[in-house]
């Protein structure tokens, strides 16, 4: 296991270029690897998230070249070309992975079983069970609808009119993966719009879909074309920067290159709100997504009410919102957001023992908290395990009087793989 040590240090200042979009890194190798032709993925996250989407497609015959870091070339076998793999497919710490394979390999000839490590067995998986099952799949998994999963092949899957439960990308992905497979016509709403991507993707390599924020739409029966893809930067990997350099004082950071999808920002309107000096410059669109330059420099945040309608635009970003908050000037009220407890981790508790830990005053509600802006008095902290809380806990060790030690940092390789050095480059005083 390994801890960190996050000792009070800055300003942070310089440019960077965060590692590239997690969910846009794992769809693009979903879709490359069965469209026909070959696929060239820049900016691809090498996070072990994502290389373990790589490997899965690779286990069912797809050959995955990488010529260089960030860099993948996808020979793309067709919709019908996937082999069984020779044994269970490993999706890691990727809620993603295993449920948007999950919908994609509900549509095989061949039978897969998907596992994951301790947090992922813990997910609720029946949210893409249900909706797969009523197309037509057979789904097996362990007692309380969590992994492993087995999916059974040689199903006939028919096109279905989905309205999600909760607001979920990564259901919503699963549906209309499945659907490519499926007879005829599989229509999904959400209860809020979730990021896009699996759509926009879709589109760009070929495969007709209609879609308008919180509903998509899509017909059995067609193929995926090659193409090219450039991931952007992650703007929840900006996130821990982006409030560092906010609370730090003579802070100034330039992040380039950052996806601002606005399914994705949710964050940067609450810091705007709580004060925060954030400019976008240099918009541009990058892959057929918008990108911009992020300029961040210290101002004094004050306390929110989060308004509830940014929830699932900022889902990823709560963690680093806490400590956001709990440095700021004030109150924070978090409502409406329950689905952070079945995240890599229960956000909410992890954060609010964490925070409680450094001396912060905070309440933890069944679906948020409300957190009294303070001082960090330093001491230990456990990330358990979820890659989003332990960078958290780094930026807090900023600010606080004494070190923070942070326990089990190792899933931050997840969705971050670098981060400890480019943090150190910019200013944060970790240690291992
Ligand atoms: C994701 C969707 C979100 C998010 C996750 C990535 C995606 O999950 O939290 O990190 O890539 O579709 P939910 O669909 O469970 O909200």
């Amino acid at each position: 296991m390994s801890d960190w040590i996050s000792a009070p240090a800055g300003p942070l200042r310089g440019e960077l270029r965060v590692p590239g979009d997690k969910s846009i890194s794992h769809r693009a190798i979903m879709l490359a690897a069965i469209a026909e032709g070959t696929s060239r993925i820049s900016g691809f996250l090498e996070g072990e998230d994502t290389r373990a989407t790589a490997r899965a497609f690779a286990q069912m015959g797809v050959r995955i070249d990488a010529p260089q870091a960030s860099e993948r070339i996808v020979h793309g076998v067709g919709l019908h070309g996937l082999r069984a793999a020779p044994k269970s497919i490993d999706c890691g710490n990727a809620g993603t992975g295993m449920r948007l394979l999950t919908g994609l390999l509900a549509g095989q000839r061949f039978d897969s079983t998907l596992i994951g490590d301790e947090s992922l067995s813990r997910r609720p998986m029946r949210r893409v069970i249900e909706p797969l099952s009523r197309m037509g799949a057979k789904i097996d998994a362990a007692e309380g609808g969590t992994p492993p999963l087995h999916i059974c092949g040689k199903r006939t899957l028919c096109g279905i009119g989905y309205e999600l439960p909760v607001a979920s990308a990564q259901v919503k992905s699963a549906i209309l993966l499945a659907g490519l497979y499926a007879q005829g016509e599989t229509r999904v709403r959400e209860p809020h719009p979730t990021r896009d991507y699996t759509e926009r993707m879709l589109a760009a390599f070929g495969w007709p879909i209609e879609f308008a924020p919180g509903r998509a739409r899509l017909s059995g029966g067609h193929r995926l074309c090659a193409t090219d893809i450039d991931v952007p930067a992650d703007f929840s990997s900006a996130a821990f920067f982006l409030v560092a350099a906010s609370l730090v004082p003579g802070s100034e950071l330039t992040l380039h290159a950052v996806g601002i999808n606005p399914r994705r920002t949710g964050l940067l309107s609450a810091l705007r709100l709580m004060g925060a000096d954030i400019r976008e410059s240099n918009a541009r669109c990058l892959g057929g997504e918008p990108v911009a330059d992020l300029i961040v420099r210290h101002a004094p945040l004050h306390g929110i009410e989060v308004p509830v309608e940014i929830v699932p635009d900022m889902i990823d970003e709560f963690p680093i919102l806490f400590v956001a908050a709990a440095a700021a000037g004030g109150a924070t009220r978090i409502r409406d957001a329950a689905e952070l407890r079945v995240k890599e981790s229960d956000r909410i508790a992890v954060m609010a023992k964490g925070l409680r830990e450094l001396g912060i005053r905070i309440e933890e509600t069944p679906d948020g908290a409300i957190i009294i802006g303070g001082k960090f008095v330093g001491g230990e902290v456990d990330s358990a395990g979820d890659h989003r809380c332990a960078m958290s806990f780094a930026v807090a060790g900023l600010l606080a009087r004494d070190a923070v030690r942070i326990r089990d940092c190792a899933n931050v390789a997840t969705s971050f793989p670098g981060f400890f050095e480019l943090a150190c480059a910019t200013g944060f005083g970790l240690a291992e």
